[in-house]
């Protein structure tokens, strides 16, 4: 019975140290995501391709929600950043759903986190959900109230 026990216990042991390690993989979005340059890109693909309904200054309109400030945080802070890349890689712009590019998306989220003050880092956020899972939206050093 012992050596059972013994080894269920390993077993149980290794479990728990694989999710721990599962969970310190992954990234804050404060920590520097995505770079000025891609932002730039996303910048001019929002003006093109989002601003005739989320409005030019990220502020929404009519039924488009804000996407940038405190309601939009609300939405998405806690969680990963391939949520936010889902919903836009899959679901807008809202008149034409399915259209971006995942390298869009992307672009376009390393323009939303610099719109939500979110600061620019080396690396460019990448286009991938299975990297963007491990990514965190977490609190902006410099978001307003902090
Ligand atoms: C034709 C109007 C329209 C266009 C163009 C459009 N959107 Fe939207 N968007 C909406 C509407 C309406 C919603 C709310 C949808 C809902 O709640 O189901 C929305 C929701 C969103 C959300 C979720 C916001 C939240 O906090 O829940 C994001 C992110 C978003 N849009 C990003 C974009 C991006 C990026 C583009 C440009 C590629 C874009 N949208 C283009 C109308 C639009």
């Amino acid at each position: 019975m012992r050596p059972i026990f013994a080894l269920l216990l390993g077993v149980a042991i290794c479990g728990g140290v694989s999710n721990v390690v599962h969970a310190q993989d992954s990234t804050p979005a404060s920590s520097g995501v995505y770079t000025e340059q891609q932002a730039a890109r996303g910048s001019a693909l929002y003006q093109s391709k989002c601003a005739s309904c989320h409005g030019a200054d990220l502020s929404g309109g009519g039924t488009s929600p804000a996407l940038a400030g405190p309601d939009f945080l609300a939405n998405w802070t806690g969680r990963p950043v391939a949520a936010l890349f889902d919903t836009i890689h899959k679901t807008m712009p809202a008149d034409q759903p399915g259209t971006l590019t995942t390298q869009q998306a992307a672009d376009l989220i390393a323009f939303l986190l610099r719109a939500n003050r979110f600061p620019a880092g080396k690396t460019e956020l990448p286009a991938d959900t299975v990297h963007l899972k491990h990514i965190l939206m977490d609190q902006a050093p410099s978001a307003p109230g902090n």
